[in-house]
């Protein structure tokens, strides 16, 4: 079974997108085939700066290093080496019904948060659908954010293959991460575009006010606490397992425990499990970060490449 999946690099990753997505996508390796696309392309549509996008992509695949991702049990690659993604893309685009896109809601979301509504950003998740059915990829494991980009996929490859012959691309399934959406600081779902992160990688000091500055209600130290009701207790119980929670929330409840010292503990329980993850990813040199692009990405152009040539014979282009 082959897995593909793809994030964008859009900024510094924060315990949402770890508890979302690299933690499930790192332990996923070794037991299937797979890979982990870093989707420059797909950034263009929103992404201008060209300074910042070399430095995101790079940085991110730094980030997955650091929290664990095996270059030996899985191939970690830049989507904008291998063109055929693009040219894949515009073959579907030509079996792609208007209004399958026009439904997407990721298009209709962002065009509403005043992101300008460029063709790139409309046409978007063929340019996923072909990320995915480049490779043959059976299983996508995304947030259920991305749910529908992964029925998209399975609509086009359905569209193409009744187009042009049974079994030349494969349908995919969505994986749906079953992680809980983790809370911002501001008690929204955490991500870049709220402001609301605890970043993964920030210094000792950022990571600090982020978790200091997470919003409680004015419940006084001695009054005892619904830790259900408490961000901070739903943020710090990600980091323990079930015996390190009941014995959380009975100190909640209990009374006695203020928010300052609740946030106080949090820190702390972030660094214990974050700190070999941190010290991993300030030893990393640049230039092993780009040999495992480099090893990865021939690796993916090698799939995609027989993919191409099985999708240009059927279409008429060889
Ligand atoms: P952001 O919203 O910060 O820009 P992305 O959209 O780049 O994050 O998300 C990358 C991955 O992380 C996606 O698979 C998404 O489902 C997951 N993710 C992002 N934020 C959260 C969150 N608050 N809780 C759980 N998963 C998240
Ligand atoms: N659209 C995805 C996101 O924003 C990233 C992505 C691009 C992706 N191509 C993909 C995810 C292919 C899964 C499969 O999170």
């Amino acid at each position: 079974m082959r897995i593909l999946t793809g994030i964008q690099p859009s900024g510094a990753p924060h315990l949402g997108n770890y508890f979302g997505y690299f933690k499930q996508n790192i332990e996923l390796l070794g037991a299937e085939e797979n890979l982990l696309m870093i989707a420059d392309l797909h950034a263009l549509t929103t992404m201008h700066d060209p300074d910042q996008l070399r430095e995101f992509r790079q940085e991110l695949s730094k980030d997955f290093l650091a929290c664990g991702f095996d270059p030996s049990r899985g191939t970690l690659f830049f989507q904008s080496y291998i063109p055929e993604h693009a040219e894949l893309a515009w073959i579907l685009s030509c079996v792609t019904p208007m209004g399958l896109l026009e439904r997407a809601v990721s298009f209709k979301d962002k065009v509403q948060q005043g992101l300008e509504a460029n063709v790139g950003l409309f046409s978007y998740p063929v340019l996923q659908a072909a990320d995915i059915l480049i490779y043959d990829a059976d299983v996508v494991p995304i947030g259920k954010d991305q749910k529908q980009h992964v029925e998209i996929a399975r609509d086009i490859a359905i569209k193409f293959n009744n187009r042009y012959g049974k079994n030349i691309l494969v349908a995919p399934e969505p994986r749906i991460s079953e992680a809980a959406v983790v809370p911002g600081i501001d008690g929204k779902k955490m991500s870049k575009s709220y402001g609301n992160t605890i970043p993964l990688f920030a210094d000792e000091k950022a990571v600090k006010k982020a978790i200091m500055g997470i919003v409680t209600d004015s419940k006084g130290v001695e009054e005892p606490k619904d830790p259900k009701e408490c961000i901070v207790y739903q943020i710090h119980s990600l980091l323990l397992d079930e015996s390190g929670k009941k014995e959380l929330a009975k100190k909640y409840q209990a009374g006695g425990l203020g928010y300052g010292d609740a946030k106080k503990m949090l820190f702390e329980a972030f660094m214990d499990y974050f700190r070999p993850m941190r010290e991993r990813r300030a030893l990393l040199k640049d230039a092993e970060v780009i040999a495992v692009i480099t090893e990865g990405s021939k690796r993916a152009k090698n799939i995609a490449e027989q993919t191409m040539e099985r999708v240009r014979q059927a279409v008429g282009l060889r």
